[in-house]
């Protein structure tokens, strides 16, 4: 084996699981932030936790209002989803942007992709500074989930969003 460095490891681990972290602007909207450093952590209770670096918008949203929730997009969004994790919340709203399709579910006021596979609603319980991130550790309150969506993944690293199959 050779030394290499994390984002030669992550090029190497492809596919990578890829995530849309929605959350509550501070006008009410929804905002979208493409985020693969993602996990499951507990099923019973069930918890996730996802790492964003400290300037991101969407880690101010969490801070703010506790409020997440992590969806796994579906293929057809492919190239929006690469236009959530180039751009910022802070001066652009995505899904008017990127023309992606919004839709609610019960009892959140943040909105989703209409194609998502999955969607796991959450709310923060803690973070924790790790290095130039933060880790947020969230309960989860909801499921949902649609097996007609096709899951993304992401290809060399991080640079292409395709289906795993
Ligand atoms: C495929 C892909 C994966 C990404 N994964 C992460 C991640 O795990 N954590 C992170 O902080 N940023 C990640 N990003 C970058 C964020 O999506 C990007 O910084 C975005 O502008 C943050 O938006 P916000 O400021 O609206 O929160 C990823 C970007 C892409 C394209």
């Amino acid at each position: 084996m050779q030394a290499i460095n994390l984002p030669k490891a992550a090029e190497l681990t492809s596919p990578n699981p890829v995530s849309v972290v929605c959350t509550e602007k501070t006008d009410g909207g929804t905002n979208l932030a493409t985020v693969s450093w993602w996990t499951y952590l507990s099923f019973r209770p069930g918890m996730i936790g996802f790492a964003m670096a400290k300037t991101s918008y969407s880690g101010d949203m969490v801070r703010n209002n506790q409020k997440v929730i992590l969806t796994i997009p579906g293929a057809e969004i492919a190239e929006a989803v690469m236009g959530c994790g180039t751009t910022t919340g802070r001066n652009t709203d995505k899904a008017e942007q990127f023309h992606i399709e919004l839709t609610s579910i019960p009892g959140s006021s943040i909105q989703i992709p209409v194609h998502s596979r999955v969607a796991i609603q959450g709310r923060m319980k803690e973070y924790h500074e790790v290095g130039d991130h933060y880790l947020y550790i969230c309960d989860v309150e909801q499921v949902y989930g649609s097996e007609g969506e096709e899951a993304l993944f992401a290809w060399n690293g991080y640079s292409q969003l395709r289906p795993a199959k």
